[in-house]
């Protein structure tokens, strides 16, 4: 087990500003005290309705957001205190692909330029070199080497979204942080995206960082997952932890929310999501404090871990 990526109890508020003299007044506490690991060539996914502060922590990962407070050590330095020239290493090893990829691929520029950009800053390639690169990789999410010649425009949401990845994947990323690359697409696409996103991680060994709001969707991408909810991890746990032995009411409702393929599945489902609502409204439910925040992790087994009140026991009889 090598980790390859540490955070430490990260905080990141967004100022609240108001008034005429536009001070701040309160804040937004998106990420509230978040700890995870990331090892080296697996997926980390985190899941969590919208609003949860998941897209917060990637971005604050590549630094478009600042942290309030806690450390982001990558291969053992904490890279918050790096100077922004010394994050050059950073910068090309840790990628990030879109949820839309329409407005993230630049749309005056054709493939070949796009995918060439990170080349040219991160690796200085030029010439045939770069031309062999860039048709390499364009290869490697399925398109031909004509979709080079073309702009963003004239894909289809499935294949632009390959096409970010390409771009992602072009400097030989260790890390990716995928935000939400699937939610935009039908259903027969998501898998076969999904499917090259595997297929390029195990072929270079690259670690993700996977965020979704949709735990069907994940079921099959991550090694570990943790479930957010207001700033904070409700519950982490391996694949089995998660799907057969949810422990938070929250990860139960995202269970819940999961369409099911069978008309029996689906009344029984149906039942079951009623009952969670139910208790979830009438706050008789464990897992958050007074004030609606989501307790600190209690460790219940190896490798799952749930939000409880000091002392308290997760339900152990399951109704899932
Ligand atoms: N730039 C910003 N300024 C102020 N508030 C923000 C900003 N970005 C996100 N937020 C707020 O932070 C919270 C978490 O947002 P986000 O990280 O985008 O959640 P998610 O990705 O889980 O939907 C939300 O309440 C959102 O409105
Ligand atoms: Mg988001």
């Amino acid at each position: 087990m090598t980790a390859l990526l540490t955070i430490k109890d990260l905080k990141v508020y967004y100022p609240i500003k108001t008034g005429i003299l536009n001070r701040t007044t309160d804040h937004i506490k998106a990420v509230d005290g978040v700890d995870l690991v990331i090892e080296a060539g697996k997926t980390y996914g985190i899941i969590g309705e919208s609003g949860s502060g998941k897209s917060t922590i990637g971005k604050t990962i590549v630094g478009l957001e600042q942290a309030t407070s806690g450390e982001i050590i990558y291969e053992g330095v904490n890279i918050l205190h790096k100077k922004a020239k010394k994050r050059f290493e950073y910068n090309k090893d840790v990628q990030m692909i879109f949820q839309d990829s329409l407005s993230s691929l630049n749309p005056k520029k054709r493939i070949k330029d796009i995918i060439s950009e990170p080349l040219k800053n991160f690796e200085k390639l030029k010439g045939e070199e770069l031309q062999a690169r860039v048709r390499e990789i364009i290869k490697i999410v399925g398109l031909d080497e004509d979709s080079l010649y073309k702009y963003p425009h004239q894909f289809s949401g499935g294949q632009r979204q390959r096409i970010d990845i390409a771009r992602a994947v072009a400097t030989r990323p260790k890390l990716i942080i995928a935000d939400e690359p699937v939610s935009a697409l039908d259903l027969s696409v998501q898998a076969q995206v999904l499917n090259y996103l595997k297929r390029i991680q195990k072929k270079y060994g690259i670690a993700y960082l996977f965020i979704s709001h949709d735990l069907g969707v994940v079921y099959h991408m991550c090694d570990t997952l943790a479930i957010m909810h207001r700033g904070r991890f409700v519950e982490v746990g391996g694949r089995k932890d998660i799907y057969q032995d949810p422990r938070h009411i929250y990860t139960k409702r995202l269970l819940a929310a999961i369409p099911q393929t069978t008309i029996a599945d689906r009344e029984i489902n149906k039942q079951r999501r009623q009952k969670l609502e139910q208790e979830f409204l009438a706050q008789k439910i464990q897992g958050y404090d007074e004030s609606g925040k989501p307790y600190p992790l209690q460790r219940i087994s190896e490798t799952h871990l749930v939000a409880l009140r000091k002392g308290e026991r997760s339900n152990v009889e399951d109704d899932h």
